[in-house]
């Protein structure tokens, strides 16, 4: 690699030559077009490198200390934090939840693994990182480019020796070499399997069937978990419902992510369900919040067309006739939760759900 003037480099020829060109009519990069043709030069000329700025590290002794301090600090921070992660995973009991502030109720064991971990890896990529910057050599290298495909005679050896090896290997002469060595092969994966298998802890049994919504479970607002009365209910109003005491439970936010439901009034004149009238309370229905598409919220609610939309997949659910799926993926209507109110007047159900909420694949099988 040359400055302007001088001839320079070009790509390799097939034979293993060079082509040299000459750059002396080759144009600045930043005159690239020429004004009026619309056209573009045969070639541009080398700019070059640009100027080498040293490192404070690279002349002082000083500062070259201090980032190696900084880089070994980065790299103890990691040890420290996979030591932590070890004790964590044998210290800590898997079914233990506990309040963590703007995260809510969380498993103490995923969250201190999950933090310890990144941390762990994080220490390393932030101290090879720094290293690389700071001390490693960062002169700029260039490699020019070769034929990247190897000559005929290379790969025809390479062919010849998978043959060759093959042959000594007397695979095809001997048979029952060849079927034991599958059936090993074969049965190795069993172990992975029973390994993976065996550690996915126990079968769901009917959870994936079963909210915890039963008769007679008020409604209770998210996140302040307040009951809501009937009357609150204005036309056009929406609320997002958990049932009460969901808080309570072994695994509350496991229990939220199938019992999540939204609470709209409509005017009954709008509802063209007579299933949807008689399961609401004069107006005010209930719907599943889980997207029977793949179970992600449905929050979006349109009071104008009373639609409900699924950020995720766009599915678009009328909630005037069983929010049934006018639009997108989803395959299956949003599960209605049967309410009524108690005699303080306020909402609850008065049914659990009648149908498996969620992706609609749990109804299958
Ligand atoms: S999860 Fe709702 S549309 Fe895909």
């Amino acid at each position: 690699m040359t400055d302007n003037g001088n001839p320079t480099q070009g790509p390799h020829e097939p034979d293993g030559q060079v082509e040299r060109f000459d750059t002396s009519t080759a144009l600045p990069l930043d005159q690239g077009h020429i004004v009026g043709t619309g056209g573009i030069p045969e070639q541009f000329a080398n700019p070059g490198l640009p100027p080498h700025v040293h490192r404070m590290a690279d002349h002082d002794e000083g500062a070259a200390r201090r980032a190696e301090k900084q880089v070994a600090t980065l790299f103890g921070i990691s040890a420290l934090a996979t030591v932590l992660f070890v004790v964590c995973y044998f210290a800590i009991p898997r079914d233990k939840f506990s309040f963590i502030p703007l995260v809510g109720q969380a498993n103490i064991s995923h969250v201190t693994l999950g933090v310890t971990l990144s941390i762990s890896l994080l220490g390393i990529g932030m101290g090879a990182i720094h290293w690389a910057k700071t001390l490693m050599p960062d002169t700029e290298v260039v490699e020019e480019r070769h034929t990247l495909r190897s000559a005929e005679e290379d790969r025809h050896g390479a062919v010849d020796t998978l043959l060759e090896g093959g042959q000594g290997a007397q695979i095809a002469r001997r048979p029952l070499i060849k079927y034991t060595l599958g059936g090993a092969l074969g049965l190795f994966a069993i172990p992975l399997v029973v390994q993976l298998v065996g550690s996915l802890g126990p079968a769901p049994g009917d959870e994936l069937y079963t909210t915890v919504w039963k008769k007679g479970t008020r409604l209770v607002r998210d996140p302040e978990l307040t009951p809501v009365k009937a009357t609150d209910v204005t036309i056009g109003s929406v609320f997002h419902i958990l049932p009460e005491g969901i808080d309570k439970t072994a695994y509350p936010m496991n229990e939220k992510a199938k019992a999540a439901v939204l609470l709209m009034r409509l005017d009954p004149k709008d509802i063209l369900s007579q299933k949807e009238l008689d399961w609401g309370y004069h107006g005010i229905v209930a719907y599943s919040q889980i997207c029977t598409h793949v179970g992600c919220p449905v929050g979006l609610y349109e009071q104008q067309t009373h639609h409900l939309l699924c950020p995720c997949h766009q599915s678009t659910f009328d909630v005037t006739q069983d929010a049934k799926v006018i639009f997108g993926p989803a395959g299956h209507p949003l599960p209605q939760l049967k309410i009524t109110v108690d005699q303080d007047g306020y909402l609850m159900a008065d049914a659990p759900f009648a149908e498996p909420v969620g992706p609609s694949f749990w109804e299958r099988g």
